[in-house]
């Protein structure tokens, strides 16, 4: 029995459009408090405050305006500044973790700490720094490439690996020594070699609730070249797994999820709201690369509208720890995302775009707004996502792809996205990687 039905939704990204229409689906009124007025979450909200989702002291104050009996957190900075805390102090329960629980996205070096400490599954090699000259002497002990991580909150942007975006461990040294600083620290891990993939878990401190599987295309321009993004698209399949990833791989990386929030109660801090684990799937099984305590971006446009439970319910059982089911449709997925010319480097703004929004429902793709205010003004950052859904990986990537003839404008996307040669290049990395398996249909 859902009681629930005023929810604040903070953020105004595609994630939240995608969020939001599904609590609106669910019978909730939806209030919104973002820093851009989304057009998609205009339309669906009762009210909506502008306010940086940061200014917790603001979006409290927009909470109460509303009379919100709940409030569901989209992005990260939000958590990072003790959002859940201050809101619960205030009488209002949050989908989204407590700041100290919120480190393991927020702060790496306490992520790692916290699963050597307590022998999470799918750990990998890594050190903490704060002097230049021990790092150095690790990284020439280590002999083997790695990543180097500044703590805190990058926006996907500060991580480099050797092989990547640094040309070897020379690099990796000069960089980390610059990180060392500035910040006053740095991580340094080893280097995972395989595929990337996403997995979404809904907690309530205790239980958690899989979703489907996705997989990201983090970098800028098709073939999987250029900077990283926050993610220019993603696919998931009709069985919630990944043509790569097998049963088993499955398995172990939802237990590295459970032995994370087990872990995290025993530590006193439930775990609730989204847990998304960043996996990578190595020659050895599956390595957990990062984790992000909310949904990805795409990765929530993917499995929000399969959702058959309503996520009311679920936003519920989350708060009261009372969480019980949470299904899907078994379909494919496809999501690209539309990107001002230049980002994520040097990003076109205050240019206007135009949707056909008909033509595009008559494709049967659907709409997500994300970093474009209500006239279609592009703010700089991902602009809009279409997203198709079918039985099919093939059939769901036309129909995005169809979508976006209807969007004119100074932006640019990945065709490449869910397609069946860059989903085949992945199969053939892990095969060359050593890995024996069928892949799975998707
Ligand atoms: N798509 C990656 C993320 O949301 O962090």
């Amino acid at each position: 029995m859902v009681n629930i039905m005023r929810i604040l939704l903070v953020g105004g990204g595609g994630r939240e459009h995608a969020i939001g229409e599904a609590l609106v689906r669910a019978g909730a009124e939806l209030y919104v408090v973002a820093k851009h007025r989304n057009p998609g979450l205009a339309r669906l909200a009762r009210g909506y405050g502008l306010a940086r989702e940061t200014d917790v002291g603001k979006v409290l104050a927009y909470a109460e305006k509303f009379g919100a009996d709940i409030a569901f957190i989209g992005p990260e900075a939000p958590l990072e500044r003790g959002i859940a805390d201050i809101f619960e102090e205030n009488g209002i329960p949050s989908v989204g973790p407590s700041r100290e629980v919120a480190k393991l996205e927020t702060d790496k070096a306490f992520a790692r700490a916290f699963m050597e400490r307590n022998e999470i599954p799918g750990r990998k090699a890594f050190r903490v720094f704060t002097d230049v000259t021990e790092m150095r002497s690790w990284i020439d002990d280590f002999g083997k490439p790695v990543v180097v991580k500044p703590i805190g909150l990058t926006g996907g942007k500060g991580v480099k690996v050797v092989g990547y975006q640094l040309k070897d461990n020379e690099e990796a040294k000069a960089y980390a020594e610059e990180l060392i600083r500035r910040d006053g620290k740095v991580l340094i891990e080893e280097r995972t070699d395989g595929v990337e993939f996403t997995f979404q878990v809904f907690s309530d401190g205790r239980r958690i609730i899989q979703m489907p599987l996705a997989q990201d295309y983090p970098h800028a321009y098709e073939n999987d070249e250029g900077p990283i993004t926050g993610g220019m698209g993603s696919y998931s399949c009709s069985n919630a797994l990944l043509p790569f990833v097998t049963k088993e791989d499955y398995e172990k990386a939802f237990e590295t999820l459970k032995a994370t929030v087990e872990a995290m109660r025993k530590e006193g801090s439930p775990y609730k709201g989204i847990l998304y684990g960043q996996f990578m799937l190595s020659r050895e099984g599956p390595v957990l690369i990062e984790y992000n305590a909310r949904f990805g971006d795409p990765e929530a446009i993917n499995v929000l509208p399969l959702l058959k439970t309503s996520l009311l319910e679920i936003a519920e059982g989350i708060v009261d720890g009372n969480l019980r089911k949470a299904e899907f449709e078994s379909m494919a997925t496809v999501v690209k995302y539309l990107a001002p010319k230049g980002y994520p480097t040097n990003p076109l703004k205050g240019v206007k775009v135009e949707v056909d929004e008909r033509a595009v429902e008559e494709t049967g793709a659907r709409l997500y707004y994300a970093s474009i205010d209500e006239n279609l003004t592009l703010l700089g950052s991902r602009a809009i996502a279409v997203l198709g859904i079918a039985e099919s990986l093939e059939e769901a990537e036309r129909i995005a792809e169809s979508a976006v003839l209807h969007i004119r404008g100074e932006l640019f996307h990945r065709r490449d996205v869910g397609t069946k040669e860059s989903v085949e290049k992945r199969i053939e990395l892990m095969k060359e990687l050593g890995r024996e398996f069928e892949p799975n249909p998707c």
